[in-house]
């Protein structure tokens, strides 16, 4: 029930995937949120730093999701063979925009080579620091990878959508239950 099979996602894929898409949407609107506050705000540290530890275990989860995904089978895809292949595109576009968000994030809070602390439990050392407007430029990055992932995302869950209601396919259901692992 674990693993997925051909005919369906199993548990782990499907935590992950869910997990995965309620942490960016919350990570979304607290980065966009926290980078408006001012000085005197209560809040002007503490949501940088909840920002950055989700982000990071974030960061730990999808590179895990992403081991877990190259070593096990994926379902079929359902439709016809450009779907099939338009689907597969999107999937990777979308975890290579995820990547690109949560790179770039590091790259900003360690720009100045400190370390990142998440929620007090451990820190993430700095590795790559102290280029020419690091920050920035990896806050530029940060900033339109994002809107590009959210974009994607959105495109995506319509898709799914789409795919349940009007051609009443299966697809949908596969991501919620990982009782269609168990078919053959
Ligand atoms: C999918 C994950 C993430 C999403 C969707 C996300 C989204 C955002 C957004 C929308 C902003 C506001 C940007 C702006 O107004 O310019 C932001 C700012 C920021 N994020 Fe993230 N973020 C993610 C992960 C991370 C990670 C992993 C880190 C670091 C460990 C991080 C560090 C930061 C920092 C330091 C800022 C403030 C940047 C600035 O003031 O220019 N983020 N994030
Ligand atoms: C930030 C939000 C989301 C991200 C980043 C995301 C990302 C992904 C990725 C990368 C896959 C491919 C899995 C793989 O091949 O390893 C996937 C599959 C899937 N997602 Fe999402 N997703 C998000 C939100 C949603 C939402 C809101 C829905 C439904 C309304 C949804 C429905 C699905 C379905 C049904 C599949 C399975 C597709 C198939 O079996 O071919 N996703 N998602």
């Amino acid at each position: 029930m674990w693993q997925n099979t051909r005919s369906g996602w199993g548990w782990m894929s499907i935590a992950l995937h869910w997990l995965s898409a309620l942490a960016i949407i919350g990570l979304f609107a607290l980065g966009w949120w926290m980078t408006d506050l001012g000085y005197y705000d209560a809040w002007y540290n503490k949501a940088p730093w909840l920002h950055r530890s989700a982000g990071m275990l974030l960061l730990l989860a999808t590179v895990g999701r992403l081991v877990w995904r190259l070593c096990q089978p994926t379902p079929r895809a359902e439709g016809s063979r450009f779907e099939a292949v338009a689907a597969r595109l999107g999937h990777w576009l979308l975890y290579l925009a995820l990547l690109g968000v949560l790179v770039s994030g590091y790259l900003i809070s360690t720009a100045k080579g400190s370390g990142i602390d998440v929620f007090g439990w451990f820190e993430v050392p700095a590795t790559v620091y102290g280029f020419a407007n690091q920050a920035d430029i990896a806050g530029t990055i940060h900033w339109y990878s994002a809107l590009t992932l959210l974009a994607l995302a959105a495109g995506h869950a319509l898709a799914a959508l789409r795919h349940h209601w009007w051609d009443k396919r299966l697809t949908l259901v596969r991501m919620l239950s990982a009782k269609y692992a168990r078919r053959q």
